[in-house]
């Protein structure tokens, strides 16, 4: 995106892609050329299994998303077997970069069920060996939500399994260092424990290169405190790893305004946190959309383009205001932070490994062995014999986020906090979560979607 002008050059000379590759540094992101980079992403999923491999729809798309003033995509699922180079060098022409969830619907991480296996591996392993050679590859995701209820947070030494085994396998292979994370759900009750826990222990090779969460807690109109955005940047301050929103954008009660990246970019938290992913591009049930591709199907019988009842191919239209919302706020927001020459990450710091709170959703304890390959689990974890865990960490970590309050209520993840009136309203009517993010119920649509067409 710094490239234009570069980009117009190389593209006389030859076809080379016109973005260069993005590092993960400290806790921030930067460009090849030493500047800090802010990700202005959407969540991009149009069909639930690949939305990558339609060159001419990728086209279409990336030259709205400029327009929009997006940098970044977001990609829940993709087929790794598939030709994507059509696609990411639409989105590369057009100054996006793509971030990519790695598993898919057979081989996601199951809380139910702790494992971590070969057969996870080598799909991950897949999806990262077909798009390492992208340079506009932002960064890879180990899961989305796994943890999403109260009884989940056993599955995390999990997902810090598999960021241990890609990012291992990443170097074996000689590949970049393309930046391996997770995409939470945002529960005040898990605030700071599940960022902290992935980041601790001290062992670079067994963390996440990012934290991302998916956060529903800013509806406008709101405030810095009344969303807690607040005690988002009170955790998040020198956090080790960058952090970001890999889904915001609130649509209780409309229209979104999204003034909560004014916080995100502006002096609030501009120094911690590298920016957000808005959901979603595509008008669907939930109604987040940017755009649409037409009306709702039911009226204009346009056969399979109309999967789950929403046109999902063709000339995207905005949808406004929101679209044009987002675009102003964007267009006025412009941070620059720091350069990495000047950028010391000495004023970053671990977290000590959080110890589990009694009756609470936080279950691990401190700095556990985490799982090798192909180990499943059904007791307690052991603790590390080099456990850096302190237990004071529960103690300072426990207390803003809300606790044990709204915890007993089992089954009752509070991804947006009570008290800015529903934040999960206008979700759906179909999954009974008052609390459940977007971005499952698009996982849950997929899957439904695609078991039809399995049997169709
Ligand atoms: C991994 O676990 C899943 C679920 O139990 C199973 O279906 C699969 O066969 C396992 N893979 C290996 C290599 O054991
Ligand atoms: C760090 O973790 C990696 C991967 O698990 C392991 O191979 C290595 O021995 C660890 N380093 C230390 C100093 O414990
Ligand atoms: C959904 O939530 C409401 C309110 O808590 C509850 O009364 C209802 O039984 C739930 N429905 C389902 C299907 O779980």
């Amino acid at each position: 995106m710094l490239r234009s002008t570069l980009a117009i050059v190389s593209s006389l000379v030859a076809s080379a892609a016109a973005l260069d590759p993005v590092e993960a540094y400290g806790n921030k992101f930067f460009n090849k050329d030493g500047s800090q980079f802010f990700i202005k992403g959407v969540a991009y999923q149009l069909v639930p299994d690949d939305p990558l491999i339609d060159t001419n729809q990728c086209n279409l798309d990336a030259k709205l998303m400029k327009d929009l003033g997006a940098n970044a995509i977001r990609v829940y699922h993709v087929d790794a077997g598939k030709n994507h180079d059509g696609c990411m060098k639409a989105f590369d022409d057009a100054g996006v970069y793509v971030m990519l969830d790695m598993d898919t619907f057979n081989t996601y991480i199951e809380p139910t069920k702790l494992y971590w296996n070969s057969s996870q591996f080598e799909k991950y392993a897949e999806v990262m060996d077909t798009f390492q050679k992208y340079d506009n590859l932002l960064g890879l995701f180990v899961g989305n939500e796994n943890i999403a209820k109260k009884q989940d947070s056993p599955v995390a030494p999990f997902l810090k399994a598999a960021a241990r085994d890609m990012k291992a396998y990443r170097d074996r292979k000689g590949y970049r260092k393309i930046p391996v994370g997770y995409s939470a759900a945002d529960i005040q009750e898990l605030r700071p424990m599940l960022q902290n826990y992935l980041t601790c222990g001290g062992n670079s090779s067994e963390i996440v290169d990012f934290f991302a969460l998916n956060s529903y807690s800013w509806c406008d109109p709101s405030t810095y405190e009344q969303s807690t955005y607040d005690k988002l940047q009170e955790y998040g301050k020198n956090f080790p790893v960058p952090i970001f929103f890999s889904e915001t954008g609130c649509n209780v009660p409309g229209p979104r305004r999204f003034q909560d990246q004014d916080a995100v970019f502006g002096k609030l938290m501009v120094n911690d946190w590298s920016g957000s992913m808005v959901y979603e591009w595509i008008q669907e049930e939930n109604n987040y959309g940017l755009i649409e591709y037409g009306p709702p199907a039911k009226k204009n019988r346009r056969g399979n383009d109309a999967v789950g009842g929403f046109i999902r191919k063709g000339t995207p239209t905005p949808r406004n205001p929101d679209f044009n919302n987002l675009k102003t706020k964007w267009a006025s927001l412009h941070p620059t932070g720091v350069s990495k020459a000047d950028y010391d990450t000495k004023s970053i710091s671990t977290r000590a490994c959080p110890m589990s709170t009694s009756a609470g959703w936080w279950q691990v304890n401190g700095n556990v062995k985490l799982p090798t390959l192909g180990e499943t689990k059904t007791g307690a974890f052991e603790s590390s014999p080099s456990a850096t865990a302190d237990p004071s960490a529960t103690a300072t970590g426990g207390g803003g986020g809300g606790g044990g309050k709204t915890g007993d209520k089992s089954g009752s993840s509070t991804s947006g906090p009570k008290e800015t009136g529903g934040a999960d309203k206008g979700n759906n009517d179909k999954e009974n979560s008052t609390d459940r993010p977007p971005a499952l119920l698009g996982a849950s649509f997929a899957a439904l979607v695609l078991s039809l067409a399995i049997l169709l």
